[in-house]
């Protein structure tokens, strides 16, 4: 069986998860890793029995792979994908793709001229409980929307400053905007608001939130909060024709699908793995089995646009018609 050779850049929390998923296929073989902390690259290679470099662009110029799986924090891409497109090497890459937009789209550029395959880690629409939604809404779509990122602040260096994250509306929210796109379609306008960052605790606002309008009438909002000592709820509520659907996320691999309707309340909670399920696909596209993943970057593009577009509509207070070309 021929084994695809595969990398990693960046060797923090999600790329943990990445690497555990890759390691359990027998068609992988995870060849080497880097991190911007030499020593955090050393201790992931060795467990995962790969070479380790203290920089992304050295593994890329370095190694001979079939693909790459880009797990840096926001304010890192850029040179990494460049990198990847100049050698020929498929990539997937973490969301959210940058922390503003003309990073975003100046990778979208060049993966259209190049036809390389993309993946990009929007991994809810990877979940059956998000297909039951799918297909509960075929019929009656969704009128109202409701989405919650309402959570404790994330612990590493580099969340809290918007030149580094982008905010929590780009770095987690994006998540639930996807999610909107996916089970609504397209916003048409968003307005927004926010509250300014905690005392001393950098500039990502405490809560934003965006009121939407969806080209299909729907409408909506979505907030963030970071305030809280725990997460309280992250999640996307759906209000149809005698039909409530709400999609909950608790952690990675703990999802649950809410249906109420007139008979009643129905509620399936998942263990299901959708960082496993989104590398298989990525890797099958490799393999030439799939056409192209679920989530290639150009798609994942129109997310970050909306969630950028959300971010400033909640910073200057004001109205954006979609697409939003001042970005
Ligand atoms: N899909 C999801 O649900 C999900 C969950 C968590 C994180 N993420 C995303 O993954 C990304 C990383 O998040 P994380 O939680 O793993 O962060 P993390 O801080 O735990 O890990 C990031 C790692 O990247 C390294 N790094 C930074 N710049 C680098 C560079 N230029 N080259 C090589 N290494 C570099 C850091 O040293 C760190 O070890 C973020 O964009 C985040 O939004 C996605």
């Amino acid at each position: 069986m021929r084994r695809l050779r595969v990398g990693c850049v960046g060797t923090g929390f999600i790329a943990g998860k990445h690497l555990h998923a890759l390691a359990g296929l027998d068609d992988v073989e995870i060849v080497a890793v880097a991190d911007a902390v030499p020593e955090r690259a050393r201790e992931t290679a060795d467990r995962f029995g790969a070479r380790a470099h203290g920089d992304g662009l050295a593994l890329l110029e370095g190694e001979d792979l079939d693909a790459v799986w880009l797990c840096v924090p926001p304010f890192a891409h850029g040179p990494l994908e460049a990198a990847a497109i100049d050698r020929g090497v498929p990539f997937f890459v973490e969301k959210p793709l940058a922390t503003d937009m003309a990073v975003a789209r100046t990778v979208a550029d060049r993966v259209a001229a190049s036809g390389l395959a993309t993946g990009v880690g929007y991994h809810w629409r990877h979940l059956d409980v998000v297909r039951r939604a799918e297909e509960l809404l075929a019929g009656r779509p969704a009128q109202l929307v409701t989405g919650y990122w309402l959570d404790k602040t994330p612990p590493v260096a580099w969340w809290a400053r918007r030149e580094h994250s982008g905010s929590q509306v780009i770095e987690q929210t994006t998540h639930i905007f996807d999610l909107a796109r996916h089970l609504v379609g397209e916003v048409a306008t968003v307005a927004g608001a926010e509250r300014p960052a905690p005392d001393g605790q950098g500039d990502v606002p405490a809560a934003a939130s965006a009121l939407l309008g969806f080209a299909s009438g729907a409408v909506g909002s979505i907030s963030s909060a970071r305030v809280l000592g725990w997460r309280h709820r992250v999640a996307l509520h759906l209000v149809a024709e005698d039909l409530v659907v709400e999609i909950t996320e608790r952690g990675l691999t703990d999802h649950e699908l809410r249906v109420v309707t007139a008979d009643g309340e129905d509620v399936v909670r998942t263990d299901e793995d959708p960082i496993l399920a989104e590398d298989r696909e990525f890797l099958d596209v490799l393999l030439g089995r799939l056409p192209q993943a679920r989530v290639p970057y150009d798609e994942a593009l129109r997310t970050h646009a909306l969630a950028c577009a959300a971010d400033r509509a909640a910073r200057h207070g004001s109205a954006i018609t979609l697409p939003d070309d001042d970005a």
